[in-house]
């Protein structure tokens, strides 16, 4: 079966691998960076794939809100050349930040970066993904989530930030957000990944202070992002994963994720805020909004 699949995050770490190994597997890949010599890279090594339209490479930021709806704009475009479905959304991309910051949209950026581009992305894409018959979405969550708690008042914890809090915050919504979605569709499966500790880039590009001295010493017991990308790319694919729809998966197994993700009512807090922040209703709460 020929498939389509976007990776963002793609010029670097997991969903580079990611790439790679899906591209391995026949899967035609749309790969999402923000690096314009990452990407071009990736063009060099990739000549052969990127001319027979097997990979397309497409720029773009998704820490902001007209960023997510650009690169949005240009993967649908890609996906009507391809013939208007999509099969399989990896959401990778992500960031761990010292120092509170906020986007152009005056957004927490982790919050904004890791959450709210997942919700809307996934949104943009949901009709491409509703034609699949095998559509499938991953969600690079991390095992961080379990420590992290929920707060109606700072959802983006713009009041005492820190960069432990804002990351772990970015990786429980990623749950929520899956959890929530899952309850709404069933027919599009869902996964969010535990990936581990893996050994990346990602804490030495925006940490200082102790914040990077901790994770250079735990990215020493981390494993290389082959792994992870190896066991997502299984779930993307193997039909023995459709069992898990709606799991949080770590190791290729279905697993428990903190008490706080099976909460309802944060998980539609959290979709309802997010719908707020981004202007984006879902076609399944359009319904159930008809309805009420
Ligand atoms: N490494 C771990 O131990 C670990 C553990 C648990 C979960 N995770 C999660 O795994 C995912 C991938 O992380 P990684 O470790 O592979 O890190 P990484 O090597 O830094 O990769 C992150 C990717 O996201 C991209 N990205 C960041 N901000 C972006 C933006 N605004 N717009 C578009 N792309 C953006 C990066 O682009 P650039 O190449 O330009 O930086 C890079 O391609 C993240 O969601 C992270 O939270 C990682």
């Amino acid at each position: 079966m020929k498939r389509l699949s976007v990776v963002t995050g793609a010029t670097a770490g997991i969903g580079y691998e990611v790439m790679v190994q899906l591209l391995d597997q026949g899967v035609s890949v749309i790969a999402v960076g923000r690096n314009i010599d990452k990407l071009n890279r990736i063009k060099e090594q990739f000549k052969e794939e990127i001319n027979t339209q097997k990979l397309t490479l497409i720029q773009g930021d998704l820490s902001y809100h007209q960023g997510c709806m650009d690169v949005s704009n240009k993967i649908i475009e890609v996906i009507n050349q391809f013939g208007g479905t999509l099969d399989l959304l990896i959401h990778v991309a992500g960031i761990v930040k010292s120092g509170y910051s906020e986007n152009r949209d005056h957004q927490e950026l982790t919050f904004a970066t890791n959450h709210l581009s997942v919700y809307l992305l996934t949104g943009k894409l949901y009709g491409f993904l509703k034609k699949s018959i095998d559509p499938r979405i991953l969600i690079v969550s991390s095992l961080s989530h379990y420590r992290a708690w929920f707060d109606k008042t700072n959802l983006q914890s713009k009041r005492c930030y820190n960069v432990l809090r804002g990351y772990q915050r970015s990786k429980l919504y990623n749950v929520l957000f899956s959890y929530r979605f899952h309850r709404m569709d069933k027919d599009i499966k869902i996964y969010a990944i535990d990936p581990g500790v893996v050994k990346t880039e990602i804490g030495d590009k925006n940490t200082k202070g102790l914040a990077l001295f901790v994770w250079k010493i735990r990215k020493k017991s981390g494993v290389d992002a082959k792994l992870p990308a190896q066991q997502m790319v299984q779930i993307a694919l193997d039909e023995k994963y459709i069992k898990d729809n709606g799991g949080y998966m770590k190791n290729g197994e279905s697993v428990k994720s903190s008490r706080i993700t099976y909460q309802i009512k944060k998980q539609d807090y959290l979709w309802k805020e997010s719908e707020k922040l981004t202007n984006f209703v879902y076609p399944f709460d359009e319904v159930s909004i008809e309805k009420s």
